[in-house]
């Protein structure tokens, strides 16, 4: 049998662990992109908005029906602090206050994703950058 010199010992714990590390940032990515948090959507969608974001007016919103017979509260209850069930589906949603839900606000194809879809059910039409900011002042307020 061939006697692996140090060299050669070496080259291959370095691929094993580069393959360990590629292996694992696959699993990351595949599992959830953590490529933001509530408090810089927070700063992205006032920023946009152009205006201080107001909890009150985001509450408001999150309560309102607007001709349709949904609002955010439908899917993700009153306050947002437990788990959600979907309004027609049935299907469990976790607590949208990000303190109650450690993932809430990290993605941010998917909150645009559902800001988008779930704006568009619940008042026919896309939020604007001001009621995302104020949605999420209030999410981000609600503390155990
Ligand atoms: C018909 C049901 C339904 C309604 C109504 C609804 N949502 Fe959702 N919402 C969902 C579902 C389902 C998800 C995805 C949950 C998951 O995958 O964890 C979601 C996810 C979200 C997310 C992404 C949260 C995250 O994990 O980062 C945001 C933001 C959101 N909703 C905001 C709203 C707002 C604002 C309204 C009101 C305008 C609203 N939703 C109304 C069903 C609904």
């Amino acid at each position: 049998m061939k006697r692996l010199t140090p060299n050669t010992f070496a080259t291959r714990r370095f691929w094993a662990l580069a393959g360990l590390c590629a292996l694992q940032a696959m699993a990351t990515q595949s599992a959830h992109a953590a490529d933001t948090s509530p408090a810089q959507q927070l700063t992205h969608w006032t920023a946009q908005a152009g205006a201080p974001a107001k909890a009150d007016r985001g509450q408001a919103l999150f309560n309102q029906r607007q001709g349709g017979e949904w609002s955010c509260a439908s899917c993700h209850g009153t306050p947002p602090t437990a788990q959600g069930k979907h309004a027609s589906t049935g299907k469990a949603i976790a607590p949208l206050a990000p303190a109650f839900n450690a993932k809430a606000f990290t993605d941010t194809a998917k909150v645009d994703k559902w800001f988008k879809r779930n704006c568009k059910d619940v008042f026919s039409r896309e939020c604007s950058a001001q009621e995302k900011a104020d949605v999420l002042a209030y999410l981000i307020q609600l503390k155990p």
